[in-house]
């Protein structure tokens, strides 16, 4: 309350009042919801899923099991067997050496001669699935075997979050990616901001408010002041490069504006997947993206660079496929793009919704924590736009 009754409160005044009002209401609510010693962690996983997902035999799981072989797994109430995810990978690993000439069946994760992946998840309209595909996609890799790192690029941190990484709470001053890419003497190795998460196989560089610092200093970096260095927009990448070979495949989802850090991330990217909602708006929205993205990376090439994507693909998300006005926006996308438009969609679904608000992918929840229907309809949708990318991937590595 001010105590002089004419005059209204100093605007920045409300809003730090605001700020404050709300992020005390939010943070009761997550110690409500998420308490602080419930850290996060992963489901198991049931025979059949472990066998869908190695394409080893349930038979032989069965029988490895009964012969100690292997890991053991733990015993449910009802008896079945339950793997850790740790678990499944170490049965990838026996399998891959025990079958040398199979071995890419088991373990698909890159070989000599692959390189990096790096997909970038942009969009500057902001609600169009990055973080919730980039979360998917990452959940997806390492379910399937693959060594991921997932960068957060967003200021909001949202993809953070998600990881179990409170941006306010969990993420400290200067172990963002900021950190990795500053120009001061505060830069730290890229190896240093990076952090295990609870889903084995995924590793997060994690992102908060202090990302948005690179924001204001390249400006001040190009005009002189600062020192120099790696061009801006090569430094993602070459950060990227010092830690290579622990992964196979690095996600990046980057936040809804083209600043300097989605131009470093486009430039990082080896392939790129623009996530566009099926509505006019959006769709006009995308065009202005398209056309600052074009812009961009001429400036770029005029600095001698050259920019060539494995791949470059619009991904229709939350997708109504029921909506008429969704169905011929998408009908045109397809006309005039072609194959540049994935040919499986992103459903909008309340499974994805309901375990997002719990920070969750559709692939931890546990059988029967949504309706069947739902969550089968949401989860085929998911995994065949994450096969899409992979088949993606796999012919950008030779491997089809
Ligand atoms: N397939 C879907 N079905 C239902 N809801 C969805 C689906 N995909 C995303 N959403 C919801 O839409 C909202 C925006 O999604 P998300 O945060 O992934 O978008 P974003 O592009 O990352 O947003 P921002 O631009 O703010 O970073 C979230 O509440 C998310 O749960
Ligand atoms: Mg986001």
């Amino acid at each position: 309350m001010t105590s002089n009754r004419s005059a209204p409160e100093l605007s920045s005044a409300r809003i730090v009042r605001h700020a404050g009002i709300l992020s005390g209401q939010l943070q009761s609510l997550r110690e409500r919801m998420y308490p602080p010693e419930a850290q996060k962690s992963l489901r198991s996983f049931m025979t059949n899923e472990v066998s869908r997902l190695t394409s080893i035999p349930e038979s032989t799981l069965k029988t490895m099991s009964l012969e100690g072989k292997g890991p053991a797994p733990a015993r449910l109430d009802n008896n079945h067997r339950v793997y850790a995810l740790d678990q499944v990978n170490e049965l990838r690993e026996m399998f891959a050496n025990a079958k040398p000439q199979e071995a890419l069946r088991f373990l698909p994760r890159r070989r000599k001669g692959e390189h990096l992946q790096v997909i970038g998840i942009a969009n500057f309209k902001g609600g169009s699935a990055k973080t919730t595909t980039s979360v998917h996609l990452c959940h997806y890799l390492a379910l399937h075997g693959y060594r991921v790192l997932a960068v957060d690029l967003d200021p909001q941190a949202s993809l953070s979050a998600m990881f179990g990484a409170q941006p306010e709470m969990d993420v400290g001053e200067n172990e963002t990616i900021y950190a990795a890419l500053r120009h001061d003497e505060n830069r730290r190795p890229i190896s240093e901001v990076i952090r295990r998460t609870y889903f084995a196989g995924v590793d997060l560089i994690p992102g908060n408010i202090e990302v948005m610092e690179y924001e204001h200093e390249i400006p001040r970096v190009l005009s002189g002041s600062g020192k120099g260095g790696a061009l801006f927009f090569e430094q993602l990448r070459e950060a990227l490069r010092q830690v290579e070979d622990q992964y196979d495949i690095v996600v990046l989802d980057t936040p809804p504006s083209l600043g300097f850090l989605t131009l470093g991330a486009i430039y990082a990217a080896t392939g790129l997947i623009v996530t566009v909602h099926p509505a006019m708006l959006d769709v006009a929205s995308m065009s202005q993206f398209l056309l600052m993205m074009g812009d961009l990376i001429r400036v770029i090439e005029n600095a001698g660079a050259t920019l060539r994507h494995d791949f470059f693909h619009y991904l229709i998300t939350r997708h109504n496929p029921h909506d008429q006005p969704q169905a011929q926006i998408a009908a045109m996308l397809r006309h005039l793009f072609a194959e540049e438009v994935l040919v499986p969609t992103a459903i909008e679904s309340t499974a994805v919704e309901a375990a997002g608000l719990a920070k969750r992918s559709l692939y931890e929840l546990e059988p029967g924590e949504i309706g069947r229907d739902t969550y089968r309809r949401a989860k085929e949708s998911m995994d065949a736009v994450n096969a899409a990318i992979v088949e993606l991937i796999r012919k950008s590595w030779g491997r089809t």
